[in-house]
């Protein structure tokens, strides 16, 4: 069976920088920019032009220098926003406006005010207005994953017939289950004429930490775009992970998916994307975290230390980490201590390693992580008591 192409669309720089507390300036956006066209993401969206003259001109600078990747911007089903957007694009080899409306009964009554008729109108006039100036038009159905299914289809037809390249069906509230969200997709597939021309996008939020899980879901069910953000950093709980994305298919080739990361770089990339921002990543975060290839209990240890294949499913070289850790705590056993005494410089004997390992919990209960220095110290410990 022929593998097919998911393409990644990073809005770390849309989405993403939505994060409270945390901004870019322009220059840090072209670094970030240009280090995901070299990375392999086919599309970058680079923000939203109208919402501020910063975010105007940062976009109209990663147009000028992204080599690779389609740049898109955000706007709203407004006139001006799509004009605005279409100005910033300007200088893009390959541009996209990214336009959109809200299609559940939520967005529709409380926040537009307005009918379903309505939005349908405005879909079809914000698309045909982008259309005249860029020929890749991607259209959003705001919250589509609490928009019911049968209104969502007739949203997406009329998209297509207006000309919408790609379609992008936001789980805007990160309220699907994977089961329903690809069962969304699949559903539009089989009952939107004209689907096969254009390309379904997933765009999942984590408010309930299922964002991956559904973008994959939605892809097994026939997208082939996935919007996501380097750290899955982005509105509240945020989105779905870049690297989370790019490695599950990579480690469940089956899937017959795959993407053009060159994934060696998604460490390197979240740091420089942590540091820009000012957030922290979670230790235990999927793929990028600290911990995401430390490992600190005595059973997996020893399990590690004998074939990595026992307890890492992933060779983190494949993610740009240099080696899994064995991390000492006061839970690792004789095996990971005889392991890191070797590499500072100890060949222990048997009942060296018995007598240091008594003394290495005492000091482990109290600094909970013993370090390479440490060992040293405890070793000479046991030096003084003529225990070596
Ligand atoms: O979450 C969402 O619905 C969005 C759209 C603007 C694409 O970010
Ligand atoms: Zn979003």
């Amino acid at each position: 069976m022929n593998r097919e192409k998911v393409q990644i669309f990073d809005t770390t720089l849309r989405d993403g920088e939505q994060v409270p507390g945390c901004k870019l300036d322009t220059n840090q956006k072209l670094l970030i920019a240009n280090r995901l066209d070299e990375m392999g993401v086919d599309i970058i969206e680079a923000g939203f032009p109208v919402s501020s003259p910063g975010d105007f001109l940062s976009v109209t600078e990663i147009s000028r220098i992204v080599k690779n990747a389609t740049v898109c911007g955000l706007t709203r089903a407004v006139k001006n926003d799509i004009d605005v957007a279409a100005q910033a694009l300007r200088y893009a080899k390959k541009p996209r406006i990214h336009t959109g409306i809200g299609t559940s009964e939520s967005h529709i009554v409380h926040k537009l005010n307005t009918t379903r008729e309505d939005v349908i109108t405005r879909a079809k006039y914000a698309i045909s207005h982008a259309k005249s100036y860029v020929e890749d038009v991607e259209f959003y159905a705001e919250d589509a994953g609490r928009t019911d299914n049968e209104f969502l289809a007739r949203v997406c037809e009329e998209a297509i017939k207006s000309g919408a390249t790609v379609l992008n069906i936001p789980d805007t509230t990160g309220y699907c289950l994977p089961e329903e969200y690809g069962a969304k997709i699949k559903y539009l597939r089989e009952n939107v004429k004209g689907i096969e021309n254009v390309v379904l996008s997933c765009h999942c939020h984590n408010d309930l930490g299922m964002a991956t899980a559904n973008s994959i879901s939605g892809a097994i069910n026939g997208a082939r775009q996935i919007e996501c953000t380097i750290n899955g950093i982005g509105e509240r709980a945020g989105n779905t992970a870049l690297e989370e994305v790019v490695m599950i298919f990579k480690q469940h080739p089956y899937l017959n998916l795959y993407t053009d990361i060159d994934s060696k770089q998604l460490n390197e990339m979240s740091r420089l994307v942590s540091e820009s921002m000012g957030m922290i990543v979670q230790p235990n975060k999927a793929i990028v975290g600290a911990n995401a290839f430390a490992h600190s209990s005595g059973i997996h240890q020893d399990g590690v230390i004998k074939n990595r294949a026992t307890y890492e499913i992933m060779d983190p070289l494949d993610v740009g980490v240099n080696e899994s850790s064995i991390v000492l705590t006061a839970r690792s056993g004789r095996a990971a201590l005889a392991y890191r005494a070797k590499k500072v410089g100890y060949e222990l004997s048997k009942v060296q390693l018995d007598a240091v390992y008594v003394e290495f919990l005492k000091f482990a209960d109290i600094k909970k992580e013993v370090l390479d220095d440490d060992i040293h110290q405890i070793i000479e410990v046991c030096k003084v008591y003529s225990e070596l």
